[in-house]
């Protein structure tokens, strides 16, 4: 088959491929971004699942935008979760409800971006939306990240120079560095934003699993009109709902309800009314503190285990919140350390893979995931890590 010309060197991501090595038997898996199956809310969705099922409308076609219950959820919850002085104004029309966040993603890059259009990343960025923007075929450029968020000198510049027309960023728990922006940095970047024309797509599926540290205000919430925002169920919820949104201007969003209607009409009626009885249960704050308290003790778990098995031979800042370390191993070349792990039964991901192109940027990194392994194969996976270093 002759397949479209643009996609000859579109590759599959690096992770994908590497989390089905990572379903082989004794595997264990630092690689993906998974949350762990053990604090899905199960007898909240079984609560939710009799009631939502005696209602056939549950499963008919639904509303390209959502169900207007589910986007009213979210106005409230955005409204209400502000940490800013400023009230933020949202109003249903603002919300487009998606197959998770990836999806809004792709819908929104494809209403907005054409061909050569310039887009601004982090460096490293998720992998997820690098495919994105080269599936669009835009010109990406890369911005440095510091610890406090993208290197505002270089941001300046190529907003100048290069007149993009987005700027895709992950402020809170960064993907995959765990980078949370500063308020100043937070507040520069919109400035400059607003100076040079440029939209920021902000994506947040990690903003709400912070462990500790103070909740800093979303861009969306600090420039509405500037910021076209991301948030996900996949990391409080489920992943297999396959639920997320978009909230931005009702011109834009009535553009990519445009879109979304070519690519798949709506996404799933049943999901959403499954996930709105949940998040409106009593239970939900619940969930989420457990959620959070098991996640920090997994980080923990994790961080005791680097310095333990790997000490003097890898730095990191302890995150926050979110899923991953971003864990810097002198001297390793960690693609070969990734492969010979493997052999090893351990799947890590080497951060060279978080760059574009081919690039040896990121290859003294990994990104550990400690959300989905139980403590004890957390531990036990460093442990294998350290021995297959000292074998490089
Ligand atoms: C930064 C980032 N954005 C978006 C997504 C996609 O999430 P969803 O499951 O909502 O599509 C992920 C998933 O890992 C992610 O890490």
């Amino acid at each position: 088959m002759q397949f479209a010309r643009h996609l000859n060197d579109f590759k599959p991501s690096y992770i994908r491929t590497i989390l089905q090595a990572a379903t082989e038997p004794g595997v264990i898996s630092l690689a993906g971004g998974l949350p762990s199956e053990e604090n899905f809310p199960l007898e909240l969705l079984q609560q939710a699942s009799a009631s939502v099922l005696s209602d056939p409308q549950a499963l008919q076609y639904g509303i390209t935008e959502g169900e207007p219950n589910l986007r009213e959820w979210i106005v409230n919850s955005m409204s209400t979760e502000t940490v800013s002085t400023e009230t933020l104004d949202l109003r249903r029309d603002q919300v487009l409800i998606s197959s998770g966040s990836q999806q809004a993603m792709d819908l929104l890059v494809r209403s907005l971006i054409d061909p050569g259009d310039g887009v601004v990343m982090e460096a490293p960025s998720y992998l997820g939306a690098l495919q994105v923007f080269h599936l669009a075929r835009a010109n990406v450029v890369s911005v440095e990240q510091t610890d406090s968020g993208p290197d505002l000198n270089q941001l300046e510049a190529i907003f100048s120079q290069r007149r993009p027309k987005l700027f895709y960023t992950v402020t809170d728990f960064h993907n995959p560095t765990g980078c949370c922006w500063s308020l100043q940095t937070r507040q520069n970047v919109l400035q400059l934003a607003q100076r040079y024309g440029v939209t920021i797509l902000e994506d947040a599926p990690y903003r709400n699993i912070r462990f500790s540290g103070k909740q800093l205000p979303s861009l969306f919430e600090l420039a509405p009109e500037q910021v076209c925002y991301l948030g996900s169920f996949s990391k409080t919820v489920t992943p297999g709902l396959r639920l997320g949104y978009l909230c931005a201007s009702p011109d834009i969003i009535e553009m990519v309800a445009r879109v979304k209607q070519a690519a798949d009409l709506h996404s799933s009626t049943l999901c959403q009314r499954l996930l709105l009885p949940v998040l409106k249960s009593r239970q939900y704050q619940n969930h989420l503190n457990t959620l959070k308290c098991d996640y920090r003790e997994r980080r923990d778990v994790l961080a005791g285990a680097l310095n333990h098995y790997l000490n003097g031979k890898v730095s990191f800042s302890l995150p926050e919140g979110g899923m991953f370390i971003w864990a810097r191993l002198l001297n390793v070349n960690t693609t070969v350390l990734a492969e010979n792990a493997l052999k090893k039964k351990v799947a890590i991901v080497p951060g060279s893979v978080f760059y574009e192109g081919d690039t040896s940027e990121g290859s003294e990194y990994i990104r550990l995931n400690f959300t989905h392994g139980a403590p004890a194969m957390l531990e036990q996976a460093v442990e294998r890590l350290s021995d297959v270093i000292s074998n490089i």
